[in-house]
């Protein structure tokens, strides 16, 4: 299955790389190819899908006085499980660093201990003349996309006046410039204000990061892009009105680009709200759930269908309850914000498969063939084709599983916010650069095995 169809065919792999795909039985080669090969796997009956490419996970994150708890070693594996073959991690320029310490820094963290192939964005978390010179060598660097926060005032922060200037940059070097799209100032008023009133449990997270702060930042990044003629990418949308307004500015012929998670088309505020106790910080993530009632999952789904967004990545940040979300306990803005996610994306993706809400096409170009060619990777990742990278995923989808702390868990958690989720399908075997890293049941991957990836600039740019 490829992002524009499907046939019955072999796939030739050899050493890292696809040599051919074949018609069943094809002489092609010269010789009976079966015959002559080191191995096959059999896949018959499933699907063939390119290895999922997750552009958005934050693998020991420094957040909220805690670090996220997977490191790449284990959320990586943990990727790799679920059939997600590249990851695109956020490497942080903090308040006072230099951007290209800020890099190093990630790369010494992930060098030699994944699983599968890698690359970076790079938060620019602190606009000053030194690092908007710093950003122009970022693509040398073959880091090609930035993101910047109109949320968390005093960590991520920058002002519009520091957004522009970052843009200005985008649009001369072609890097994109992603966006975390909330008001950030406002909510925090807000969220003092509910604390004030003893609001405190997690569920006010979401009161206070209202709909409005994410369909407001949105269209304040929408008009400094178009001013600045930068391509936007607005990442981890929950809000039907700020998808709304990415469908309005691609219709005026910009360069803006939406991402979803996950989460935003199964879990709801609603749930949340009624989960026992302190049972919803482990929902709790920024952008926040949004209201069933409000229609914002439904309004996900039919954006992913109709390409007013066109990325699912997970925003994987996951904390355990223990010692991290727990310390959030009596004021929700001290709880870290993050779900981990990074096992489950394919798995969960092709749920909407099932239920009718994409094709099996959109559900490979969601998950990997456009994040290729958003993130400068498409040609060796992304797609099923001689030359590429031999990133192959064998998806089955016959059986049926419940996700379960304890039955199916890779990640570093002490806990699932997927708990009890029900799964049709199944990841069989997963090659990474083709290498069988998952074959079943077993686990053959090694730490050190992935690669980082110098990314082109984004081949949805003209
Ligand atoms: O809640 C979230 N999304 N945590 C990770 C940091 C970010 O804003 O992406
Ligand atoms: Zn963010
Ligand atoms: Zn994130
Ligand atoms: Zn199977």
């Amino acid at each position: 299955v490829s992002a524009t169809g499907r046939a019955a065919a072999d796939v030739l792999v050899d050493g890292e790389t696809v040599r051919a795909l074949l018609q069943p039985g094809s002489t092609l080669l010269g010789a009976d190819v079966a015959a002559s090969v080191d191995r096959v796997i059999d896949a018959t009956g499933k699907y063939v899908i390119p290895g999922g490419i997750d552009g958005h996970t934050h693998m020991q994150l420094p957040f909220g006085g805690t670090e996220a708890s997977d490191t790449f070693e284990t959320g990586t594996r943990a990727a790799a499980w679920g059939g997600t073959t590249t990851i695109i991690d956020y490497a942080v320029q903090t308040y006072g660093q230099r951007i290209q310490d800020g890099l190093a820094a990630w790369h010494e963290k992930a060098a030699g201990n994944c699983a599968i192939d890698y690359g970076f964005h790079q938060i620019v978390g602190d606009v000053t003349s030194e690092s908007l010179l710093a950003m122009r060598g970022l693509p040398e660097e073959g880091v090609t996309s930035f993101k910047m926060f109109m949320a968390y005032p005093g960590v991520f922060y920058s002002d519009d006046a520091q957004i522009l200037q970052a843009m200005q940059v985008s649009r001369e070097t072609g890097m994109l410039t992603m966006m975390h799209a909330e008001n950030g100032p406002a909510i925090d008023v807000l969220a003092q204000q509910l604390v004030d009133q003893g609001k405190t449990d997690p569920y006010f997270h979401g009161i206070a990061r209202a709909w409005e702060m994410e369909e407001e930042a949105t269209h304040r990044a929408i008009m400094l892009a178009r001013l600045t003629g930068a391509p936007l990418y607005v990442v981890h949308m929950s809000a039907k009105q700020a998808v709304a307004q990415v469908a309005w500015a691609r219709d005026q012929g910009q360069n803006v680009f939406g991402e979803t998670c996950p989460q935003y088309l199964y879990l709801s505020l609603e749930e949340q709200l009624g989960s026992p106790g302190f049972e919803g910080a482990k929902w709790v993530c920024s952008t926040p759930l949004r209201s069933r009632a409000e229609g914002h999952q439904d309004a996900m789904w039919q954006a992913l269908r109709t390409n007013d967004l066109q990325t699912v990545a997970t925003d994987h940040c996951p904390f355990c309850m223990k010692d991290q979300k727990e310390l959030g306990l009596g004021d929700f803005r001290k709880i870290p914000n993050g779900i981990g996610s990074v096992e489950h994306r394919m798995d969960l993706m092709y749920q909407g498969v099932v239920a009718g809400h994409i094709t099996l096409e959109r559900w490979v170009e969601l998950t990997s063939t456009t994040p290729a060619r958003m993130f400068g990777l498409y040609g060796t990742k992304g797609v099923i084709q001689p030359g590429a990278d031999a990133d192959i995923v064998v998806y089955d989808p016959a059986g049926h599983t419940s996700i379960g702390y304890d039955a199916t868990h890779h990640m570093n958690m002490d806990h699932s916010a997927w708990e009890g989720f029900e799964i049709d399908g199944h990841v069989d075997t997963v090659l990474s650069r083709g290498k069988v890293i998952v074959d079943g049941n077993s686990y053959l991957g090694a730490k050190g095995d992935g690669r980082f990836l110098r990314r082109d600039l984004s081949q949805y740019l003209v």
